[in-house]
């Protein structure tokens, strides 16, 4: 399996399939998808060249109260937020390392450009995924209209959090 850079619009078939399938695909793209400095990025299977697994990620202020959550930033420095979307693998293949593949390309990347922090609006039901790849809930849930109850889950990119 490889993770690289895509198109936005090669991520679209499976966002629609997984995450937005009772819409139209005409309402899957985000407008972060065309701004510079959007990056999503594709697991694609060696053997047929499908994509299997997509993410997007983009700068944006995360919804957290940074004092409040303990974000170590000094004085007059404000957080370096991406905002992490569309995280979803092929139905057939969930539970088998591709998102943690994703969500590691997407860590990095954010790690590359100097960002401070990943942000998300998870699915409660993908709360699980996201805890073991290090992130924590903040807030309380609320629900999205189709999409169900969610709740904001964030952490630190590593460098960092270190200092
Ligand atoms: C959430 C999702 C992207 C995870 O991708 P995946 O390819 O299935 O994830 P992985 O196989 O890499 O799983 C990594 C770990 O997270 C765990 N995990 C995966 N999905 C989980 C979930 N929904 N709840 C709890 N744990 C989960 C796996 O068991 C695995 O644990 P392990 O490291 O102990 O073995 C995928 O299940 C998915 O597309 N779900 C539907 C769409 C969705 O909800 N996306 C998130 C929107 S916020």
């Amino acid at each position: 399996m490889d993770v690289e850079l895509i198109p936005a619009a090669a991520s679209y078939p499976i966002r629609h399939a997984v995450l937005r399938p009772s819409q139209s695909i005409d309402e899957v793209p985000f407008k972060e998808d065309g701004e510079p400095g959007t990056a999503t990025f594709g697991a694609i299977d060696r053997a047929s060249g499908a994509v299997v697994g997509v993410a997007t990620v983009f700068r944006e202020p995360a919804p957290l109260d940074a004092a409040e959550a303990g974000v170590p930033l000094g004085a007059g420095h404000e957080a370096a937020a991406w905002r992490l979307r569309a995280m979803a693998t092929r139905e057939d293949l969930q539970g088998q390392g591709i998102g943690s593949l994703v969500l590691d390309t997407v860590l990095a990347h954010v790690a590359a450009e100097g960002g401070d922090l990943v942000w998300c609006n998870a699915r409660v039901h993908a709360i699980g995924f996201y805890q073991r790849a290090g992130f924590e809930t903040w807030g309380d849930e609320w629900v999205v209209p189709i999409h169900g109850p969610h709740v904001v889950m964030w952490r630190w990119i590593e460098p960092r959090k270190a200092t």
